[in-house]
Order: structure tokens, then C-alpha cells, then sequence
């Protein structure tokens, strides 16, 4: 009882000091890194100030803090915490634009000249007591909630109460926080609030080693990729042989990319690296999902207009996510293109909706210095799958559009795989890759250069499409993805909201 009086007094002291949401209000803002230098809030407007370490030149970014990133949700302690001599954060919302010109000094900078609102020592000092008061309130919940929970499912922990601080390094120490029944989705979900950027490291380590191979399901350049068990579900082990370290490092990194989580997206689990005295097993655990790739489904399989629609439109909004930046003030998401787009590459789910993966060769674009992070690793993509552009060498590789319009090239053949095996009146075409006709198996650079960019051949299209609308507007789409002209082809943005409309004349729920 003594506890709870005093976690209430702490709390009402706290939330007088700190901002509250008013819900239904919005402001606009200056915002240094919109087009149009200006963003709309539901929350603050902010200007957060830092010491650049390299130039030791004041910096300030100038942008709206939303609701959803108040921390903890419904104040916004961050608005309050007291400056120091590397950064503060000035908060306002008073009216539009206040955060113009107008920042918070950093703690003994007399240098710093601040524009705008001024903070008097009180207020400091309210702030300091706030934040510490804050900080201890904190620390007592988390003690009496850890109490609370000892006998509970950890499903209801905070992501950061996953290791102790004298948690050791060995794996087999985690058991007692793994050792409950949750599932991996429960997992993912607490620990990444659904959107994520990845399991703790030795959470991920723990799931790895407790992981039994069952059968191989796959091989590829990298290695092999097999069916593994963890407490009864299935995951997929892409394991990669050590001479592939580069690839196995550069698919985990960037399926570690913030806000990379998606449905359309291959979930990923887990990477460890295990040495095993003799050379090193490298690991990277995804969901497994039984219907194997896109070309394993089609080349058994034919899928009805329903199906072809809600397959093509599952990838499109796969890639458009990818290729989406979000900007955010603490989280935010580069663009992302895939760069080894193909059939093989997509995963087929139970509902029929598909999910991108192998993402090993993605580049993403750091908008900060407008530099992209070609990884120094010498993989290219699939030569049949490449765009004119890249046969041809004339892709302009500092522009990151470049890298996504031949993306979307390649999301073209997809699209033309899948048309064929639609069914309509028991009339479909047989599976085939695309430029079957054209070029051998396995076909050199050259082969495909001379077919796509010299001769300007593309996959043909059936005549029985014409007449058959939803086909017919397929192969209109996939025309406009394979243009020549890089420039001209649509964005996978626009080609979601086209099948999302070709959809919506069919009847099917786009995927959420
Ligand atoms: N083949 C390659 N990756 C796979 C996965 N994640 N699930 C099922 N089969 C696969």
C-alpha cells in the first residue's frame, strides 16, 4: 500500500512536469528534411540539437514528434529532459511553426545563441527533478513487476527486461527466460512492438542453437536451406558455408533493418554464427512456409484470377514496402532495393499471398548522406532476371531509382510467370521461366544482353489474355514494368494501387 501511495504521488508529480497529448490536434511544423519543409503533428513540433563529434559543429533537426512516438506513450519525457553539453531537445506546440528558428542551448554553450523560447533555471531544474523522478519511478514499477511476473508468462515483460545485466554470454543461460510456451510469433511481437529490427542478439543465438535441422529443402550458391523444428514449429535454416560470411552477414543486417518487418516481407527469426573448432556454421532462421518458392508453386500448380491477383499484388506491396523510405523522428526506414528479384526468391503462404526473400544483395539508400551502401560483397544478381540496364552496364548506380526500377523490371517476369498459370475454363499455359524461348539454361551475361537489350525481345504474351480482362490487364502492367526505358516504367507503388483496383473489381481483399 506504502509502495502504491508512493508510485501514485511520483506519477501525478511526473505528469505535471510533461507533456500530455491532447488528442484530435495537429500542428504543423517546420521540418528541415520534408519536401516541402514543413510536417503535420499530432503531437510536437521539435528541434533536437547535437555536437556533430567529426566537424564539432552545433546541429539541429527541425521535425514533428507524433503521438506514437512519445515515450512512454502519452507523455513525452523526451521533451523534458534536461540539456547536456552534447544535445537537448526543445518541444513546443503553441503555434504553427514554433519550432522555426528555435532551439534549446546545450548545457554550458554560452556560444549556442538560442532563438526561441527560453528555459529559466527553474524550469531546469523542474525538468531535472521530473526526469530523475521519472527514472526512479521506472526502477520501482520494474522491480514490483518483475516480482509480479516471477510466476507469470514473460509474454508480459518489457522488451529490454529479456537479459539481466549479469545475463551471461552463454546461450544455455537463457532457457529460464525462453523456457516458457511462447511461440516465436509472440516472441517477435514483444520484443519488436511488431515492426522491429530483430530479436536481442542472444535471443536470437538461444532460438538458433535450440533449433533441430530435419530435412533439406533447398540448395544454392550461398549453401543449403533446411526445415528445422523449434519447440514444434517449423522454421526455414538457410546455412550458409564460410567462405559465403559476407552474404550471411549482409542478408541478416539487412533483415535487421528498422521497420523492415512486413507480411509480404520473409519474417525473419534469427542469425548466429556458431565455430565449431573446425570452421564456422554460419545460420540464418526465417519463417518457413511449406509451399515453398513461387517457382516450386507454379510449376505444379495453376492459381485462378482471385488467386493470380492476390498473388501479384502480395509482391507488389512486398517491394513497394522495401522500396519505401520512412522518414521518423527516433525510427525510420531506408529504401531498400532487393537487386536479386525472381520466383525462386518469393515465398507462396498458406492464405496465397506471397512474401520476399533472399534479401542478400539489397543496397539501401542513407538519405542522411545520400550515399548507397553497395556492400562490398561480389554476388550479382540472377542473370536471366537482370534489366536491360544492368546487362548493358549503363545503369547509373548513384541513383538509387536506378536500382529499383530494375526491381520492378524483374517484378515484371514474375507477374508473367504467375499469368501464365492462371487458370481460366481449364485453359492454362504450362510453367516456363521467362526467356525460355530465347536463351539455354543458365544463360551467359551475353546471351541475355543480346536477347533483351540488342534484340529487344520480351516474354510473350498468350493471345488467349486478350480476351479475358483480368489477364489482359496483367499484361498490361508487366509491359509497363519491362519498358527499355528505365525512366518509364511504373513504381511499385503504382502497380499495388493498380492491382489493388483490379482486385477490387474482382472481389479480393487486397492483404493487410
Ligand atoms: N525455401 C527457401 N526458403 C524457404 C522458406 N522460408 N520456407 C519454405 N521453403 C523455403
Amino acid at each position: 500500500m506504502l509502495v502504491w501511495t508512493l508510485v501514485a504521488t511520483l506519477l501525478l508529480s511526473v505528469s505535471a512536469q510533461t507533456p500530455q497529448t491532447t488528442k484530435g490536434k495537429t500542428i504543423t511544423c517546420f521540418c528541415d528534411k520534408c519536401a516541402n519543409l514543413e510536417c503535420v503533428s499530432d503531437g510536437y513540433c521539435y528541434t533536437s540539437t547535437r555536437i556533430d563529434k567529426e566537424t564539432k559543429q552545433i546541429e539541429h533537426d527541425f521535425r514533428c514528434l507524433n503521438q506514437s512516438h512519445f515515450f512512454p506513450p502519452g507523455l513525452a519525457v523526451q521533451c523534458v529532459a534536461a540539456p547536456t553539453n552534447e544535445s537537448s531537445m526543445l518541444c513546443c506546440d503553441d503555434k504553427p511553426f514554433c519550432n522555426k528558428n528555435a532551439w534549446k542551448p546545450l548545457e554550458s554553450s554560452p556560444s549556442d545563441e538560442k532563438i526561441g523560447d527560453d528555459l529559466s533555471t527553474d524550469t531546469s531544474l523542474i525538468i531535472f527533478v521530473g526526469t530523475t523522478v521519472l527514472v526512479v519511478l521506472l526502477l520501482v514499477l520494474l522491480v514490483i513487476y518483475c516480482g509480479w511476473t516471477r510466476n507469470h508468462k514473460w509474454k508480459k515483460q518489457r522488451p529490454g527486461a529479456l537479459f539481466k545485466s549479469n545475463d551471461s554470454m552463454d546461450p544455455q543461460d537463457q532457457q529460464p527466460i525462453l523456457g516458457v510456451n511462447n511461440t516465436l510469433r509472440d516472441i517477435i511481437d514483444m520484443t519488436t512492438s511488431g515492426s522491429g529490427s530483430g530479436l536481442p542478439l542472444l535471443v536470437q543465438r538461444s532460438i538458433a542453437r535450440q533449433i533441430q535441422l530435419v530435412e533439406i529443402i533447398g540448395k544454392g550458391r550461398f549453401g543449403e536451406v533446411w526445415r528445422g523444428r523449434w519447440r514444434g514449429e517449423n522454421v526455414a535454416v538457410k546455412i550458409f558455408s564460410s567462405r559465403e560470411e559476407r552474404s550471411w552477414f549482409r542478408e541478416a543486417e539487412i533483415y535487421q533493418t528498422v521497420m523492415l518487418r512486413h507480411d509480404n516481407i520473409l519474417g525473419f527469426i534469427a542469425a548466429d554464427n556458431k565455430d565449431n573448432g573446425t570452421w564456422t556454421q554460419l545460420w540464418l532462421v526465417t519463417d518457413f512456409h511449406e509451399n515453398g518458392s513461387l517457382f516450386d508453386y507454379l510449376s505444379t500448380r495453376t492459381v485462378d484470377i482471385v488467386g493470380m491477383i492476390r498473388m501479384a499484388l502480395s509482391i507488389s506491396t512486398g517491394l513497394a514496402h522495401l522500396h519505401m523510405e520512412i522518414v521518423g523522428t527516433q525510427a525510420g526506414k531506408p529504401a531498400i532495393a532487393h537487386r536479386d528479384l525472381k520466383s525462386k526468391n518469393i515465398l507462396v503462404k498458406l492464405n496465397g499471398t506471397c512474401a520476399i526473400g533472399d534479401l542478400g544483395l539489397a543496397v539501401h539508400y542513407d538519405d542522411v548522406d545520400g550515399k548507397i551502401d553497395l556492400a562490398t560483397n561480389s554476388r550479382v544478381g540472377t542473370k536471366r532476371y537482370m534489366a536491360p540496364e544492368v546487362l548493358d552496364e549503363s545503369i547509373c548506380e548513384n541513383h538509387f531509382d536506378s536500382f529499383k526500377r530494375a526491381d520492378v523490371y524483374a517484378l515484371g517476369l514474375i507477374f508473367w510467370e504467375i499469368t501464365r498459370r492462371c487458370n481460366v475454363g481449364g485453359i492454362y499455359d504450362e510453367y516456363q521461366l521467362p526467356y525460355y524461348d530465347l536463351v539455354p539454361s543458365d544463360p551467359t551475361i551475353e546471351e541475355m544482353r543480346k536477347t533483351v537489350c540488342e534484340g529487344r525481345h520480351r516474354p510473350s504474351i498468350p493471345n488467349r489474355w486478350q480476351s479475358i480482362d483480368a489477364l489482359n490487364a496483367m499484361s498490361k502492367v508487366m509491359k509497363e514494368c519491362w519498358y527499355h526505358n528505365a525512366a518509364a516504367r511504373l513504381t511499385a507503388l503504382r502497380i499495388k494501387k493498380t492491382l489493388a483496383n483490379l482486385g477490387a473489381s474482382e472481389d479480393i481483399k487486397p492483404p493487410q
